[in-house]
């Protein structure tokens, strides 16, 4: 049987339980929070008063805390790109609305309401060009991504078990600057994000877990090809207007470990989580190929904490279009 069968045959294996995961892993509807419970109700008369109050503590925040909170709103506002790539995985039945496909819509609607959340702040905190962030969200949705999973759904599980942390570890950390600056109700609504994204991760580890179990040798083949490309973060291709290719990221990914909100120490941090969640160190009877694999994977992260230690980040922040240095005086 090819690879791609078997693949296929172990989604099939797994998909009756697919109900039974949305039930452990996600929220109903009715029951979940929605943005405006973290928003100023604009069918009160208190409306003006509470914008007010956004627009306030807003000046307290500095430059690059903006910039990260932009960048970390247009990753989540590419939404369409992650649903139509997860569609297409192998497995997921779009037409046949399987189990699989099921999981994907749902997963959506929770993940809908980050951005729209942020957004809306974003819009209220007087703070940023909102047509600029309007502009690098478009470029970003038309571009599409790449993340190298091709449709095969055990990489795509290894990519989303890491992805939910580091979004969980972003928007946990602006939080916690949030509150430091006083700034309770952008706290509260980064923490729920923050959430719902470890909500996310545990269930994208749980699949994986349970592929190790019937397909362990092609899952520790799938986990060591995607760590030995690396996670592109989703956001990659991120431009900013008048850009034609993307420098954006960079400068981006500059600012967040300049203030600490997601830094490269941390991307080992993920990988050494998930290699213990998975018990990578005890998976034995494996193939040499994936017994090779695994003993790469387990060495990993000291090396590459090595090379973490080793790099440098620009002192000065970039001057993003989101963000006019003239806006925050
Ligand atoms: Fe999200
Ligand atoms: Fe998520």
């Amino acid at each position: 049987m090819s690879l791609k069968n078997i693949r296929l045959e172990v989604m099939q294996h797994l998909e009756k339980d697919v109900d039974q995961l949305i039930e452990k892993y996600l929220i109903p509807v009715d029951n979940i929070w929605q943005p405006t419970d973290f928003l100023p109700n604009s069918e009160s008369d208190n409306f003006y008063d509470e914008v007010k109050e956004i627009r306030e503590l807003s000046k307290e925040l500095p430059y690059d805390f903006w910039v990260v909170l932009v960048g970390d709103m247009i990753t989540e506002e590419a939404l369409p790109t992650y649903e139509s790539w997860l569609m297409d995985v192998e497995g997921v039945g779009q037409m046949e609305r399987n189990g699989w496909s099921k999981w994907v819509r749902h997963w959506t609607a929770e993940e809908n309401r980050h951005g729209d959340v942020l957004n809306k702040y974003l819009y209220l905190s007087g703070r940023v060009n909102m047509r600029e962030i309007e502009k690098t969200t478009q470029h970003l949705i038309a571009d599409g991504f790449d993340i190298g999973t091709g449709q095969d759904p055990y990489k795509n599980f290894v990519y989303t078990s890491f992805q939910e942390l580091a979004t969980y570890i972003s928007h946990n950390r602006v939080a916690k600057m949030a509150k430091k600056k006083g700034n309770k109700q952008l706290s509260k609504m980064c923490k729920i994000i923050s959430g719902d994204e470890m909500r996310h991760h545990h269930a994208y580890s749980e699949f994986v877990e349970r592929i190790f179990a019937v397909d362990p040798n092609q899952m520790m083949m799938a986990f060591h090809y995607m760590m030995k490309q690396k996670i592109a973060m989703p956001a990659h291709f991120l431009r900013e207007s008048g850009d034609k290719i993307s420098t954006a990221f960079e400068e981006f990914s500059n600012t967040a470990q300049r203030i600490g909100v997601y830094t490269s120490t941390d991307y080992v941090d993920i990988l050494q989580k998930l290699i213990d969640r998975w018990d990578i160190g005890n998976i034995n009877n494996l193939s040499d190929e994936a017994e090779k694999a695994r003993d790469y994977l387990m060495k990993l992260p000291s090396r590459m904490l090595r090379i973490a230690e080793r790099m440098t980040i620009p002192e000065n922040s970039y001057q993003f279009k989101w963000v006019e240095p003239a806006r925050l005086k």
